[in-house]
């Protein structure tokens, strides 16, 4: 009970600061709705008085209002659940959108770290996958919840006004429904908690099965009957819990409903008694039997409300802890503004360590880059190359170390702040299934509408003409999901985004692999027009292939989490440590067909 009560506390709050206006017509109305539904008790008596009077052998003449007023309120009954359920609509839409607009206001402050938490991306992935129903019931549940509650209340003092005796006997009708609802309440529940993982489960196996991504792959290794045979049995194993379950619900309900029926029969008979006795009349008796099968309705109501607020508890749980991250999203936010740019940046003695892994990324990481310099980082998969690139973007805070910007530690700086003099093209670049003009225009979103500067961006990246020869131009959306969209080729892709990092006019650059999948003439072209494109803006670029990174200035290689050897192309050579070993055995490659000659 106690956790009802939190429950309906949280809902009415969630619905409050949705729209109060909505909330409080939606209230209003179900107190209108309670207060009609009483007066209708009592014109069913007059009307019974009125008519037993005729049968007496009086006219007609005075059933007549007593008539019209019952149909006027069986009318105004109508017309207000009507303009209640609309009503209820748009207080529900309302409330999804204002359980949207928090779960963006966190999701989007949150660092990125955040998302290496298995617990925060549950938690995101659960209030978002609910987000769509739950909403809805919740405000259904509330609403039903205080309608059934007044409707009970409104229908005691009606009987109250009719014979106070009439209470007591008319609520024991109520007593076995009252424990069979919420016994039914207790059972669903604690089914939708067991259920949640294994829905989960049937969810993402759906997705995978019917997903653009997936579908080259699933046909590519022959898996549709592998996933669908999990699919099944995930399904299966759901349907037979649910018919466990909905047999011993309706155990419970019949035997409610047996009860019920002999607590009636004893309500009646208590109704017979009385009206033999004298205590109440004929007309008293018959709006009674009709406040009995109101009160069930709205005890029932009631019930179902008190359910439904139930089934969206884990959800509003969830809600709740989700948006108490926010504080600690704000605080990133805090510190003083950055320097828009720097002359040197260092990074002395970085570490750190992924959530829940145990071997540091990097381990002792220091690197030097002065402005203007285009600086190479290379080495193995895993050595911690795009650990090092999101903490210098600052996307993670070291666990150890720091990064200063001409001596000052950048820790003092506001986040957004820091990010906005760095642009980054990741390995793993956003394809935006947007128009191409804003897959640019993003680089920089408070510059979206510069056209020709988005134009120039795609030119320096090499894919103004791709852009150009689709057929809606610059608006076309690049992607298959809007009509007239196109889809470009992987290394038309890494030029849109090399295009959106250029169109970010910041004074630091860090390129992850921006030519893995760009031809030979383009990653040349690219790379020896680096220091032209960029203008004197700083660069690390991060590149498996050596004859790219022979062009920087300073080369560090990574092994491992650690730097072990740093330099230009021909200081590392002359050192014929790691890097030359790596260098040679690509060059290597490149030549023996031709040797071999
Ligand atoms: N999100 C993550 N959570 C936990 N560990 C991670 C995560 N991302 C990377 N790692 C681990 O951190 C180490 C460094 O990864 P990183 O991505 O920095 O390597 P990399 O040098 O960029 O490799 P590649 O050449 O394959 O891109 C690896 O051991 C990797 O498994
Ligand atoms: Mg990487």
């Amino acid at each position: 009970m106690s956790r009802l009560r939190a429950l309906i506390g949280h809902s009415i709050r969630l619905t409050w600061s949705a729209d109060r206006r909505a909330f409080v017509i939606t209230t209003v109305l179900q107190l209108l709705g309670a207060a009609v539904i009483a007066a209708q008790v009592l014109i069913v008596k007059s009307v019974l008085d009125a008519i037993l009077v005729v049968g007496d052998g009086g006219g007609v003449g005075p059933v007549v209002l007593p008539v019209v007023l019952l149909a006027g309120v069986t009318a105004l009954v109508a017309v207000a659940t009507a303009v209640q359920a609309n009503q209820q609509r748009l207080l529900s839409e309302l409330v999804l959108r204002s359980t949207w607009q928090q779960l963006l206001d966190v999701a989007g402050a949150v660092g990125l770290r955040a998302f290496e938490s298995p617990g925060f991306y549950d938690r995101l992935q659960r209030v978002q996958t609910n987000a769509l129903s739950r909403p809805y019931q919740l405000t259904q549940g509330l609403v039903g919840l205080a309608g059934g509650l007044a409707g009970c209340v409104g229908l005691s003092v009606a009987i109250i006004s009719l014979e106070p005796a009439l209470l007591p006997i008319l609520l024991l009708a109520g007593v076995p429904l009252f424990f069979t609802s919420r016994r039914e309440s207790r059972l669903e529940f604690d089914f939708a908690v067991a259920q949640t993982p294994r829905l989960r489960l049937r969810q993402y196996l759906g997705l995978v099965q019917t997903g653009r991504d997936e579908a080259k792959e699933v046909r590519a290794y022959g898996l549709t009957g592998a996933l669908r045979a999990r699919f099944d049995a995930v399904y299966a194993a759901y349907t037979d819990d649910l018919r466990a379950h909905l047999r011993r619900r309706t155990r419970l309900a019949v035997a409610g409903n047996l009860t019920s029926a002999a607590f009636l029969a004893a309500t009646l008979l208590a109704l017979v008694w009385l009206v033999g006795r004298g205590r109440v009349t004929l007309a008293e008796a018959g709006a009674a039997i009709v406040a009995i099968r109101l009160l069930a309705t709205q005890v029932g109501t009631l019930f179902k409300g008190a359910q439904q607020i139930f089934e969206s508890g884990l959800f509003l749980d969830d809600l709740d802890r989700f948006v108490a991250m926010r504080p600690e999203a704000e605080q990133a936010e805090a510190g003083a503004p950055a320097p828009p740019s720097f002359q040197t940046l260092r990074a002395d003695g970085l570490s750190f360590t992924y959530p829940g892994s145990t071997a540091p990324a990097l381990d002792d990481v220091s690197i030097r880059l002065n402005a203007g310099e285009i600086v190479a980082l290379v080495g193995e998969n895993g050595s911690g190359k795009t650990t090092l690139a999101k903490l210098l973007a600052a996307l993670y805070e070291p666990d150890g170390g720091t990064i200063s910007w001409d001596g000052i530690d950048v820790a003092a700086y506001s986040r957004p702040g820091l990010r906005r003099s760095v642009a980054v093209v990741f390995q793993d670049f956003v394809r935006y299934h947007l128009s191409a003009r804003e897959n640019i225009g993003l680089g920089d979103a408070d510059r979206m509408d510069e056209i020709d500067a988005i134009a120039a961006a795609a030119r320096r990246a090499g894919v103004a003409d791709v852009i150009q020869d689709l057929p809606h131009g610059w608006d076309t959306a690049l992607s298959k999901m809007f009509k007239g969209g196109r889809d470009l080729s992987l290394g038309q892709w890494q030029r849109v985004a090399l295009a959106r990092a250029f169109f970010r006019d910041a004074p630091f650059v860090i390129l992850d692999e921006p030519s893995a999948s760009l031809d030979p003439r383009a990653e040349h072209a690219l790379f020896q027009s680096l220091r032209d494109l960029l203008g004197g803006r700083t660069v690390l670029f991060i590149s498996h292939r050596f004859s790219t990174v022979r062009t920087a200035d300073r080369i560090y290689v990574l092994e491992r989490g650690r730097v072990t050897e740093h330099g230009s192309h021909d200081e590392l050579m002359a050192r014929d440590g790691h890097y030359a070993e790596l260098f040679r055995l690509q060059a290597a490659a490149y030549l023996a067909p031709e040797t071999s000659h």
